[in-house]
């Protein structure tokens, strides 16, 4: 490769589930530091970060195509743009991609980006280079400060997963489960108040397996750390994603019931209905024990609202187990949830499994469960009429004067500010919930922040 210039402008690219994202706003703030200043919209950047998922079919496709994209639009701005391919695709088959892609300078896996700005040196000097080593904790302590961010704010706090559910590329992408320590989580936690946050998610691909022990040397489990960020003034609110059913404990189910600023909100992913397929898949639960921990949740937090992950065509799988995924949907009544069609992932037991179930059975079997998903988050949403609420004002809607936000149970609400008062992003407003549709709440402000 040839020596390019410094790059002035930066864009970073995340697809996938929340840690991308938070792992892109790393990186980011990683290139700031360098006085590399984000792109402007619209504009062409000198530098791309492509920061891609794994998780389903053509990831690895959607990277190439993006790859050549970039290209033709640097060209076409007289440009020869950098490109960066992190995240769980680099993770995977960053060899591949360097071998197929000139135009990649840089492959960096998830627990590798803080090493982003020593090998942007590198690809200035013209040299190509691959990162995709696993010292995670290592990562974290050489980011930055957190700068400004938005009113919610995502804290990694665990990363990797050892359940080795056998559809799921993750423990091959992200690595062995780490829990980050007590201490540097809650201040990371007070930094992001500071930088303007008013809500902390936090994030693990096994949230729930978190432990760490605390400033007294007492070792303390998801629910220890949510009460130590409670404590922090600031923070008015706290949420997690995303959990294992098989780490719930008791005290994060007490959780619920005492810690205020703990939304009333439970991301508890199940994929099946049936028990064999649920063996098949390792999940280490039943149906049964699933439903019977959700009960401990409503029990702890009556208004709990619940959301799942579901796979449906999951090799073997029979109409009347696909029935059973439909029966537990109606036991539950979600207040929304993901369903995804089975997609093969290299390297995983299930992609060799007998049984692949053809795509159009697959097709079906999704639309009916959406079908039913849809239905309860609407009956979810149109339950919620007449309650009033706090609304955490995340941006503007449409039309001027009109704002939205989340509700404490994650649905979207838009409102219009009421004469005379004015709203803005970051704000706490009560709302009282007038309306309830597919997909977000209309609300009135009746309260100030
Ligand atoms: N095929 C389809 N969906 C998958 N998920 C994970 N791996 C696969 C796969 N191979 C879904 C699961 C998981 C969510 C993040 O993605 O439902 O909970
Ligand atoms: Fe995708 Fe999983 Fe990687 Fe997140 S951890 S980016 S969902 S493969």
């Amino acid at each position: 490769m040839k020596a390019s210039d410094q790059p002035r402008t930066y864009r970073v690219k995340s697809f996938g589930c929340q840690m991308n994202v938070y792992d892109g706003e790393r990186m980011a703030e990683l290139l700031d530091a360098r006085g590399i200043a984000p792109a402007a919209e619209g504009e062409e950047a000198d530098l791309v970060v492509l920061n891609t998922c794994h998780i389903r079919e053509k990831a690895a496709e959607k990277v190439y195509s993006d790859i050549g994209r970039i290209t033709k639009a640097g060209r076409a701005a007289g440009k020869r743009p950098l490109i960066a391919v992190a995240g769980c695709v680099a993770q995977a088959e960053g060899e591949e991609i360097m071998a197929r892609s000139p135009a990649v300078s840089m492959v960096v896996g998830p627990q590798a980006y803080h090493r982003l700005p020593d090998m942007l040196d590198r690809a200035v000097a013209g040299e190509r280079a691959t990162d995709t080593d696993m010292p995670a904790i290592a990562k974290f302590a050489a980011l930055p400060d957190r700068r400004r961010v938005a009113p919610t704010a995502f804290l990694t706090v665990q990363e990797g997963c050892d359940k080795f559910c056998t559809y799921c590329v993750v423990p091959y992408t992200r690595g062995a489960e780490i829990s980050r320590p007590f201490n540097d989580l809650v201040d990371e936690a007070k930094r992001l108040v500071e930088a303007g946050a008013k809500e902390v998610t936090l994030l693990g691909q096994n949230v729930s397996a978190w432990s760490g022990e605390d400033s007294r040397g007492r070792v303390q489990g998801l629910d220890g750390l949510i009460r130590e960020l409670a404590r922090i003034p600031e923070v008015q609110r706290i949420r997690y994603t995303t959990s294992h059913p098989a780490d719930m404990d008791e005290g994060l189910v007490a959780a619920h019931g005492e810690v205020e600023k703990l939304m009333p909100f439970l991301h508890l992913p199940v994929q099946s209905g049936s028990d064999r397929v649920l063996r098949a898949m390792n999940r280490s639960h039943t149906a049964d024990s699933y439903l019977r921990l959700l009960e401990r949740f409503r029990e702890a937090r009556p208004d709990i609202a619940l959301s799942g992950d579901f796979i449906v065509g999951f090799p073997g799988e029979t109409e009347a187990e696909f029935e059973e995924t439909l029966a537990l949907v109606d036991s539950v009544g979600y207040a929304q949830a993901f369903s995804f069609k089975y997609s093969p992932r290299p390297g995983t037991p299930a992609a060799t499994m007998e049984g692949q179930v053809a795509p159009e059975v697959m097709d079906e079997r999704l639309q009916r469960l959406q079908a039913a998903l849809n239905r309860d988050q609407l009956a979810f949403n149109r339950a919620s009429v007449g309650r009033t609420c706090q609304v955490l004002v995340e941006r503007r809607g449409k039309h001027p004067g009109q704002w939205l936000g989340k509700s404490p149970w994650l649905q979207s609400v838009w409102f219009s500010e009421k004469g005379g008062s004015h709203c803005a992003i970051g704000d706490m407003v009560t709302v009282r919930l007038l309306e309830g549709g597919p997909n977000s709440m209309r609300g009135q402000v009746i309260g100030g922040k």
